[in-house]
């Protein structure tokens, strides 16, 4: 298995959708929204910053040169003072589950990130039911985070009822969890 990463293009919009519409996929995750379609989401990645500040992008997981995933993120500003932010949220091809992808294309990612913005804040989000994202999550050396009442109540109808919950990142954070999960050097045995 050769995993590498790239930021999303145009010609990977309909593995995408494809990938987010497997019914497999979507037990664990919400459903797009009705107005979310390959060309929304083209104009999206192709977009400036929303009134909020708020922009947008996603990377695409290939395997051999096949798109087995995708992480969106969506990036606030930081105003006032404050730290920016990248939203994150994945997905990955039920052929490729339990494999250690998932952790792997976060991790090169995440390093990436934070070159760019080493004080950036990650966030992530899951199901309280989703134990495999919840796994990758705490792999990659999240710390539990509480959602604005407001955000999280908002998840809530949209999932109709169904618990999420919040997790953040920084770079030291993240660092450590590289460490952890570098296998040990050969003279260590
Ligand atoms: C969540 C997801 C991205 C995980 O990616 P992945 O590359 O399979 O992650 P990993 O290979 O590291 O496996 C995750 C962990 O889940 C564990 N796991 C598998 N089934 C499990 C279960 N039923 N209960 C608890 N843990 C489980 C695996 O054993 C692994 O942990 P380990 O390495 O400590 O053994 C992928 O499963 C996926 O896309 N699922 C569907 C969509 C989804 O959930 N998206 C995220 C929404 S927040």
């Amino acid at each position: 298995m050769a995993i590498t990463i790239k930021p999303t293009e145009i010609a990977d919009i309909d593995a995408i959708f494809a990938l987010r519409n497997d019914p497999d996929v979507l037990r664990h995750q919400y459903q797009p929204r009705k107005g979310e379609t390959p060309a929304s989401f083209e104009k999206k990645l192709a977009g400036q910053p929303n009134v909020l500040g708020i922009s947008f992008r996603c990377t695409s997981i290939f395997d051999d040169g096949v798109l087995v995933g995708h992480v969106m993120q969506h990036f606030g500003p930081g105003a006032e003072g404050r730290r920016r932010s990248c939203d994150c949220g994945w997905n990955l091809a039920k052929s490729h589950w339990g494999q250690g992808v998932m952790p792997r294309a976060l991790t090169q990612l995440f390093a990436q990130l934070f070159d760019e913005d080493p004080k950036l804040v990650v966030f992530a989000s899951c199901f309280e039911s989703n134990h495999r994202s919840r796994r990758v999550i705490e792999k990659l050396g999240f710390q539990p985070d509480r959602m604005h009442w407001m955000v999280w109540l908002t998840h809530l109808v949209r999932s109709h009822g169904r618990r999420i919950e919040q997790y953040r990142l920084d770079r030291l954070r993240y660092r450590r969890a590289v460490e952890r999960m570098a296998p040990p050097n050969e003279s260590q045995g």
